[in-house]
């Protein structure tokens, strides 16, 4: 390999890291951080030194090389005002997704936002009326604070649970919420997020066809659109369906890892979208251009590299997982770096779960609380494969302890 993903810099410790995921780990926390703490089962967000952390979807590995280049470039440049994107930018984009996706659409279908959670929220807001119902299949990443304090409503469609673990939509139950006409937007999550699997073109078709003759819009959020395991193509929603009613939101923030740069793009190319949903300040920094520029244009071998490191990370743990485990399951994610881990079969509750993972463990997972749905999401961990190997086989060692009583 070309690129090295088992040696990380220090998150924790380095003046210059600025680290979210790792704040958990500092003495001082806001309160932001005390409760993200909290959620994961921690009293006051407190970590013991040796725990290791796989709850937010943030890669430790280094960033590629070319990125860190063209913002040490723009560094140089001595002025740091108001910036906006260039030609090269929205070329770059558009670049990406007509290599990696075969999807073509022109630089004036691009809206740029600084995040997918601004451009999700602005497409709710733009799209819909204020009391609005927003559809959103559940379990899943969260929407709630972006639909909610909008004055629009939160329609959770439960997925269904297979007995081989896999999930798919319950097309009886959306097909009512879409004809009613209080549900005005349905945003789904391709590759879905923590569940990890793609929507088939099938199923998008499927889905467009019920919002279409229903006057639905289709919100898509495809942030983890890059990262797949070995064989597997996720297809972005409008080049499945077509524009028509399509809003699609894509990101960098998890492909290269660059959350901390804030770019995200909105692709319409239906014009009576366009029409709703126009291009504002993005709030986008020098360091944020340059860095995606140079990411669409010169890291395709690094994704392709960091893909197949992902890959082992996966293979790993699910292999040790079904070797280990009895009464703990998990799907094999088609794409992203997320396992939802299944841990209703110890008959535990979520406290008790939470005595062995952080009291035992000294891990930082997700409760699937916070991901809803009707599948005792309580009892649900998502684990973030986002670590060197060296970490993730430790944690699953540490985990395989935790529970060894139980799995007797
Ligand atoms: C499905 C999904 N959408 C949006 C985000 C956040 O993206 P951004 O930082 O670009 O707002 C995440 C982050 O985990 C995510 O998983």
């Amino acid at each position: 390999m070309k690129y090295n993903f088992d040696k990380v810099h220090d998150r924790i410790n380095d003046p210059y890291s600025y680290s979210m995921k790792y704040a958990l780990h500092h003495e001082y926390k806001s309160d932001m951080i005390k409760n993200m703490g909290e959620r994961m089962g921690y009293k006051d967000g407190k970590v013991p030194d040796d725990t290791l952390t796989f709850f937010l979807a943030d890669m430790d590995f280094d960033i590629a090389p070319a990125i860190v280049e063209a913002c040490r470039k723009a560094a140089d440049f001595p002025n740091y005002g108001y910036t906006g994107a260039n030609k090269a930018y929205y070329e770059a984009v558009k670049r990406w997704f007509h290599v990696h996706f075969d999807w073509d659409f022109d630089i004036d279908d691009i809206i740029e936002y600084h995040g997918t959670h601004p451009g999700v929220a602005d497409a709710v807001k733009k799209l819909t009326r204020p009391g609005a119902g927003v559809i959103v299949f559940t379990p899943s990443y969260g929407f709630d604070n972006d639909i909610t304090p909008l004055g629009r409503k939160f329609v959770g469609i439960d997925f269904i649970e297979h007995p081989d673990h896999s999930f798919t939509v319950d097309w009886e139950a959306f097909e009512k919420a879409a004809e009613d006409k209080n549900n005005e937007a349905l945003i789904i999550v391709q590759p879905h997020n923590p569940l990890g699997f793609c929507y088939t073109v099938e199923e998008m078709q499927r889905i467009a066809d019920i919002c279409r003759r229903n006057g639905v819009y289709m919100i898509a959020d495809m942030v983890h659109l890059d990262i797949a395991r070995k064989g597997v193509h996720p297809v972005p929603l409008a080049k499945a369906v077509g524009p028509e009613m399509v809003v699609s939101l894509t990101g960098l923030a998890k492909t290269f890892n660059i959350a901390g740069l804030s770019v995200s793009n909105m692709i319409i190319q239906d014009p009576k979208l366009k029409e709703k949903l126009s291009r504002g300040f993005s709030g986008f920094s020098p360091f944020g251009v340059a860095a995606a520029t140079a990411a669409y244009t010169q890291c395709d071998d690094w994704v392709e590299e960091l893909n197949q490191y992902i890959d082992s990370l996966v293979d790993y743990a699910c292999d040790f997982i079904s070797k280990n485990f009895k009464k703990l399951k998990v799907n094999r994610p088609e794409a992203s770096y997320v396992l939802y881990l299944d841990f209703r079969g110890y008959g535990l509750t979520s406290q008790q779960l939470d005595e062995r993972i952080c009291g035992k463990a000294h891990l930082v997972l997700s409760n699937g609380a916070q991901f809803g749905g009707g599948h005792q999401p309580e009892l649900w961990r998502r684990m973030c494969l986002t670590s060197p190997m060296a970490d993730v086989k430790e944690a699953l060692n540490r985990l395989k302890d935790a529970f060894a009583d139980l799995e007797k």
